[in-house]
Parts: structure tokens; sequence; C-alpha cells
């Protein structure tokens, strides 16, 4: 397994090389006869790259691309909070995606009796439609925060070292505080995991999860791709 880090003087510069290569990967997946399965993060920098895909148009066929999360808020499905509503409104709904492929984790609408439930039918959902993928995913994006955390995986908190390929977390430190998040399995179980980062409060997490230390400092620092991980970083962040 590889490690690469990218550097790139801007956010904006940053989030055009990260779709360059996102498309370039989802071409080279679909060339090989496959449909590419990639699980996007939330956060602002992820926001600017579905903003430069959207911008990369349709070189790849998006209809045969299966959408995933690493991790989303347990809100209302229209409120503003939603990575998967931000990521519809930047790239999503600009790509004529197949909305049979895009999995959404579940929102606060009733649904489920509990989060824990909530976590559970996307756990279903996910080993319903990896049935017979191995790795279950291509590339997992994942965003970094300042305290190190990766998808809703806090330092300290126990769902880092749970099992379960999705886990349910009530006390968020980074608002809003109920998230539905992949568990470390299911972000390990992919060919490729892409850290992207950008600005000097990330650097220090950013170092820890290079170094690969204490998970429970740093959620960060646990996964890796079976094939290649990637850190793609602004300068900033790279310190
Ligand atoms: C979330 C994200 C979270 C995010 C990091 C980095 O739902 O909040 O998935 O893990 O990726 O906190 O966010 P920024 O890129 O905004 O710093």
């Amino acid at each position: 397994m590889s490690e690469l880090v990218h550097v790139h003087p801007t956010p904006s510069a940053l989030a055009a090389a990260v779709a360059d290569a996102l498309v370039a990967r989802l071409l080279q997946v679909q060339g090989q006869g496959r449909v590419p399965s990639v699980v996007l993060t939330g956060g602002s920098v992820s926001r600017e790259v579905h903003r430069a895909l959207r911008d990369r148009g349709t070189a790849v066929d998006w209809s045969k691309v299966e959408v995933w999360w690493g991790d989303e808020r347990y809100v209302a499905r229209d409120s503003e909070d939603r990575n998967a509503g931000q990521a519809r409104a930047d790239l999503l709904d600009h790509v004529p995606v197949d909305a049979v492929r895009v999995h959404e984790m579940p929102a606060d609408d009733g649904a489920h009796p509990s989060l824990d439930a909530a976590a559970a039918s996307y756990d279903a959902e996910l080993k319903r439609a990896v049935v017979g993928r191995s790795p279950w995913f291509d590339v997992v994006m994942l965003g970094i925060g300042p305290d190190g955390h990766c998808a809703s995986l806090f330092p300290g908190f126990p769902q880092v070292h749970a099992a379960e390929a999705v886990v349910a977390v009530e006390d968020s430190p980074k608002p809003p505080p109920r998230r539905v998040s992949l568990g470390m399995s299911a972000l390990g179980n992919t060919g490729e995991v892409w850290f992207v980062a950008a600005g000097a409060e990330k650097a220090p997490a950013v170092a820890a999860s290079r170094a690969g230390g204490d998970v429970d400092l740093t959620p960060a620092a646990q996964p890796r791709g079976l094939d290649r991980t990637v850190w793609w970083l602004d300068e900033a962040a790279q310190g």
C-alpha cells in the first residue's frame, strides 16, 4: 500500500486537483468495465471539490457511479446541514446520476425509531449493495477536523473502535450533535483513501494522521486504502 502527499498553493487549486484526480479515477474504473463506488465527505473543502467536479461536466458516466457518504448529520432531509443536500446542490443535481445509485444516509424524518435504527438501516443498504464487491469502495474521501476526527469518528469516542460498518453518534463535538457515520472497518474497505484538508488549523491533525499515531487521539490516523492513501493538502495544511 502506497502513501502519497499532494500539496497545492491554495484551497481552490487543491479542489481542482482533487476533482481532476477523481474524474481520472472514475474513468479508469469505468474503463475496466466496473461501476466505481465513491464515498463522499462533508465539510467546506469537499464543497469546493464537488463544485470543481460539476464544472468538469460529464466526461464521467455519472449514471454508473455508486455514491455513498462517510457520514451525515441526523437532521431533517431538507436541512442546510445535510452533507447530501450540499453535495446535491454543488454536484449531484448537475450531473446525470442514477438516483438508485445515490445512497444518502438516513435523515431525522421519522422513518426510523432511533438513531441506532437509522445507522442499522444504512448498514443493511450498504451490505446489500456491496455483495460481490471487494473492496467495497474505490475511493473513500475524508475531511480531517482540527481535532483529528474524520467522518464522524471523534477523538476519545467509542465509535472509533466499533466493529460495525455504520455507527450512530449522539453527541458529536462538532455540531450538529446527532450523526450517522461509517465505522473504521468500512472506511478501510476501499482501494484508496483520500484525505482532503486545507488551512493552517489542520496542520497538526494532518501530521498526526500521516504519522499513523494513536487513533484515540487522532481517528484520522487509522483509515488507509488497501492500495493507496493520499493526502490532498493546501500549503497551509501541510504545516
Ligand atoms: C462533517 C464532515 C467532517 C468534515 C471535517 C472537515 O459531516 O462534518 O464529514 O468529518 O469532513 O470536519 O470539515 P472542513 O473541511 O469543513 O474543515
